[in-house]
């Protein structure tokens, strides 16, 4: 096996980003008022699950509505595990954000002149801002793009992919990554961020872009990070089934504005299962769904718009009307056939409630990150609004503090893996994602989370073992968070929010707590009452 060594000095950037989402982004400006910052992504700047966020951002912008009664609607829909202290500074803080976003140029729609609000799922009140009606994710990355674009205290390095966290001193120091080019380069750094986004691809039928590979979990994780809640994973319960079209999300929104579902017999079945029918809170739509199918012998149910106008449906959902249309379905004219698809994971890497991890030097921001504010299930569109809080809370802790000097004095080994062929990396990636979909679904069962596990043994290699292959790197990452929310899912031998066990179907009061896991230790911490 080759041998790799970095020998210092190496390239010093005070305030390391990692990933363009809406948290890194965001971040990337707000830091640019202390000092210099380097934003490193793998893809291109605008490719991240922000982009594909459609619904929109949650804040209590109306005069009608509080940060009290947001605040309510999150804990209740997190079924006991939301802490209570991160759920204020979520729904305080994030009116404030959000009006930031407006200074950016973000630009919302708008009725008569302000903000125009719709509902999603599980939400008291119609709180959710929007952009060009159906692409809200789409139009703040572009506003805050072009403001990262114009910074010329921030450095931008796409297609860049972070292979390892440098540690030394029990303390993150920077990264190392593989440039464009496919050389090497490693980043000092007194402050690292990572805001990598979720991990939906480690799912055979997701919501999220092939991006979005749970990198900077696994990142954290192997260099001795803690990770919480793993096995929260949200699945949106309107994701489009119309092979081979791909499973393009139908906004939550939809069903705000009037959708209804329908199975295949043309039954409206969500008011079987809960008083707030179609805007129940999404495990419970997800679930009702995947029974409807089962009953009917069908793998879709449909979402019936006939209570709005061609007009209405053109205007409001420009994307999803024109999405739909090219793959020859006119939403105007029929229903939308759709399944649930994995979206969105609550779990991620431990922080507190200033974005820092356990390791110092290194924080997280956005779906990467679990400061504990969606419990063990999300809120729809407080998403964006997390990257947006926590990152500013980044920033004001980092202000007040005094830079370290990246203290990289050793040689850094590593050993270099044999590139493997890319037939095979896809054929594996496709193997890992239909076994998490089978085992690590809507529905679990303690046998099948057991097997799944000893399937996905630990690779033999240690950490410090690397490929240099973008693809590759991103299927270690996949396996390792795979790993992680298995191993979560399993402990966890109770069913609440978005975790449900098959073999432990009730909620036990006495699993109010987050699992946390670092390395191969587990520990529980109980959640504070309110
Ligand atoms: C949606 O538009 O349904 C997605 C919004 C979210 O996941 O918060």
């Amino acid at each position: 096996m080759a041998r790799l060594s970095i020998l210092p000095p190496v390239a010093p950037a005070p305030f390391l980003i990692i990933g363009s989402g809406i948290a890194g982004l965001y971040t990337a400006l707000q830091l640019s008022s202390v000092g210099q910052v380097v934003l490193l992504t793998k893809d291109r700047l605008e490719e991240s699950n922000t982009a594909y966020a459609q619904g929109g951002i949650a804040a209590a912008i109306d005069p009608q509505d509080s940060p009290q009664l947001h605040y309510e609607d999150t804990i209740r829909v997190g079924v006991g595990l939301c802490i209570p202290e991160a759920v204020t500074v979520l729904v305080h803080e994030g009116t404030e954000r959000v009006r930031e976003l407006i200074q950016y140029g973000v630009p919302f729609d708008l009725l008569e002149g302000i903000p125009a609000l719709t509902k999603e799922a599980a939400h008291s009140r119609r709180r959710i801002l929007h952009a060009d009606g159906d692409a809200t994710g789409r139009e703040i990355s572009r506003s805050l793009t072009r403001h990262v674009a114009e910074n010329p205290r921030i450095t931008v390095m796409e297609e860049t992919m972070v292979i390892s966290l440098l540690m030394e001193k029990e303390r993150c120091q920077g990264v190392l990554a593989v440039l464009a080019d496919g050389s090497l380069k490693a980043f000092a750094s007194s402050a690292t961020i990572l805001c990598t986004g979720g991990c939906g691809q480690v799912y055979a039928t997701t919501t999220n872009p092939s991006v979005a590979t749970g990198d900077g979990i696994a990142l954290a994780y192997l260099a001795g990070a803690s990770v919480s809640n793993m096995e929260f994973i949200q699945f949106h319960p309107t994701a489009l089934y119309f092979p081979p079209a791909p499973r393009f999300l139908i906004s939550e929104t939809v069903r705000g504005e009037g959708g209804l579902l329908r199975n295949t017999r043309g039954e409206r079945f969500m008011p079987n299962y809960h008083e707030l029918a179609e805007l129940a809170p999404r495990d419970v739509v997800s679930r009702a769904i995947l029974q409807e199918m089962e009953r009917t012998e069908s793998d879709r149910v449909y979402l019936d718009l006939s209570s709005l106008t061609p007009e209405q449906i053109r205007n409001r959902f420009p994307n999803i009307f024109e999405t739909c249309l090219q793959y020859g379905l006119d939403i105007t004219e029929e229903k939308i056939p759709v399944a649930p698809a994995a979206h969105y994971l609550m779990g991620g890497i431990t922080t507190d409630l200033t974005g820092q991890t356990t390791i110092p030097g290194l924080y997280a921001c956005g779906e990467t990150a679990d400061p504990g504010v969606h419990g063990a299930n999300r809120l729809a569109s407080n998403s964006l609004l997390e990257g947006l809080v926590f990152g500013h809370r980044i920033t004001e802790a980092l202000r007040q503090s005094t830079p370290t000097v990246p203290y990289i004095t050793e040689d850094i080994s590593y050993n270099l893996k044999q590139e493997t062929s890319p037939e095979t990396i896809t054929s594996d990636r496709r193997f890992l994602q239909e076994l998490m979909s089978a085992q690590m679904g809507i529905l679990r069962h303690g046998d099948g989370l057991v097997k799944s596990l000893e399937t996905l043994s630990p690779p033999e290699q240690e950490a410090t073992t690397i490929c240099l292959t973008p693809a590759y790197i991103e299927l270690q990452n996949l396996r390792t968070v795979a790993r992680l929310m298995i191993k979560s899912a399993l402990i966890r031998r109770e069913s609440r929010g978005s975790h449900y066990r098959e073999d432990y179907p009730s909620t036990d009061p006495t699993w109010r707590r987050r699992t946390i896991i670092s390395g191969s230790k587990v520990d529980y911490w109980p959640i504070p009452d309110e």
